[in-house]
């Protein structure tokens, strides 16, 4: 069982399955990717293993957002080149790849500051893993990083897409990659590339694989997905409004979301959608930020704090019972006391249900590390400590306001408890139920009875359903 073949194309002989580990770092985006380059890693009969000593090949998917993200990889590296070379005195060969994002921004430098690594690939190129594969079984050390004008998820042949497993009831779905928007803190516009849209016709093909697979609930993804068009079956042009409305209408799905957006691709028509579709939840993550309006503009975000706070009374005045969340950087260059508590204010004002807070990371090549008056760690420390302890408060009163309420719970699986399970709420809380409330993939109507520091509970959810005298 240990022989371990070169071939890449034909893994099978002799029996040898081979074991893929991943490990995904950062967004939503990787999570997908992470799970189509194990669909199509199946095919080259690689198993996903949990087990990182297990594994043939090591991949890891990674993040470039912030140099914490970034640095993580090259200790986790460190790790890997120890079990590699343990491997390797055992006679049994290790490959290492890194993927993502610090893939497409380091490339080469990546094999000059980790020798363990055989390959480096870019989020273009997946589809090309096989064959890079195939090169670096032969000796050859691989770097991927170009960008290619092919969906690079278009290759997963039809026999292999059967033969996927279900993944549970929730499922990602990526429409849109890449960003034009230039906001000057950020790396996604190098890493991930321009804005690019999967055509419609493809996107509603894969969602409708994924509700025969036993999907009830699909979230949109792109790195600025409000900004996603396409055309419809008759030819005219559509934004993701009009997606949403066409994707409403697959059998089996019965809940939308959307992440990431920008605030200044909050179409009419995607508002309306908000009325209109009862499937689309109401729960809608619009980073801002930063509430001061020199920061925006030094940002590049191009709307102002007034701008936002608009945008927002439009969203609730379309739907009511919408939750808002957010992301936030503090101690952008420039940022004063003064621009901070507008941050604080903004925050204040709109009240949000959970939102994400960051310290500015510079990050090599963006226009914001070569600007003027970077803040201090210590301040950067400081105000963050403030604005986090200010949006906890807001997510607690969030959840508290929720108690007594009855909602939609898509439950998802079973709980720490033989009598409990754990759904979703309509706000992506965990809510934990009775087992009596049903079977996962069900959407059961429940009462909140109490709040826990990250979940709901459902009425009756702490007895167990089924006693014995
Ligand atoms: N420093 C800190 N936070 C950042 N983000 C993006 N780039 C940086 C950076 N250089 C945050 C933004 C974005 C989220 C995904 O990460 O808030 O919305
Ligand atoms: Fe980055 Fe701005 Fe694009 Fe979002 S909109 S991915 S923050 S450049």
């Amino acid at each position: 069982m240990t022989e371990r073949r070169e071939d890449a194309s034909n893994p099978d002989v002799g029996g040898a399955r081979r074991r893929v580990y991943i490990k995904t770092y950062g967004c939503q985006m990787n999570v997908y990717d992470s799970q189509r380059m194990s669909d199509a890693l199946a095919k080259d009969g690689y198993e996903p293993t949990e087990v990182i000593e297990d594994a043939d090949l090591v991949l890891l998917n990674t993040c470039h957002i912030r140099e914490k993200a970034a640095e993580k990889v090259y200790s986790e590296l460190g790790r890997i080149r120890l079990l590699k070379a343990e491997r390797a005195e055992q006679g049994r060969e290790m490959r290492v790849g890194v993927a993502g994002c610090v893939a497409q921004a380091e490339g080469q430098e990546i094999l000059a500051r980790a020798p363990a690594v055989d390959l480096v690939i870019g989020p273009q190129t997946y589809h090309r893993l096989p064959e890079a594969l195939a090169r670096v079984a032969a000796g050859e050390k691989v770097v991927e990083t170009d960008y290619a004008v092919e969906d690079k998820f278009d290759h997963l042949p039809t026999a292999e897409e059967k033969r996927i497993r279900a993944r549970g009831v929730t499922a990602f779905l990526t429409v849109q990659e890449g960003c034009d928007k230039f906001c000057t803190f950020c790396v996604v516009p190098y890493t991930r590339g321009a804005e690019v849209s999967r055509p419609l016709a493809r996107i509603v093909e894969e969602a409708r694989r994924l509700a025969a697979s036993g999907v009830r609930e699909v979230t949109l993804l792109g790195q600025n997905v409000n900004a996603w068009s396409g055309e419809d079956e008759a030819g005219r042009p559509v934004g993701l409004g009009g997606l949403l409305h066409r994707l409403a209408r697959i059998e089996g799905i019965a809940r939308l979301r959307y992440t990431t957006s920008h605030p200044r691709d909050m179409d009419d028509e995607l508002i309306a959608a908000h009325r209109d579709l009862d499937i689309l939840m109401p729960y809608l993550h619009l980073p801002v930020q930063s509430g001061s309006d020199k920061v925006l503009k030094a940002m590049n975000r191009r709307h102002d704090a007034a701008e936002y706070l608009r945008l927002i009374e439009r969203i609730r005045a379309a739907r009511g019972d919408i939750a808002l969340s957010g992301d936030f950087i503090v101690g952008f260059p420039g940022e004063s006391d003064a621009d901070f508590e507008d941050t604080m204010r903004l925050v204040s004002e709109v009240g949000y249900a959970s939102a994400f807070s960051f310290k500015y990371s510079p990050r090599p090549g963006t226009p914001g590390a070569a600007m003027d008056d970077h803040v201090s760690e210590a301040v950067k420390a400081g105000r963050l400590e403030r604005l986090q302890a200010l949006i906890r408060d807001q997510q607690t009163a969030f959840a508290a306001s929720l108690v007594g309420t009855t909602m939609d719970v898509l439950i998802e699986k079973p709980g720490r408890y033989a009598h409990q399970l754990v759904g979703r709420s309509p706000y992506l809380q965990p809510v934990v139920l009775s087992s009596e409330s049903g079977a996962v993939g069900d959407m059961v109507r429940v009462e909140i009875a109490a709040t826990l520091p990250n979940s709901l509970m459902a009425q009756g959810a702490d007895a167990p359903s089924r006693r014995t005298a």
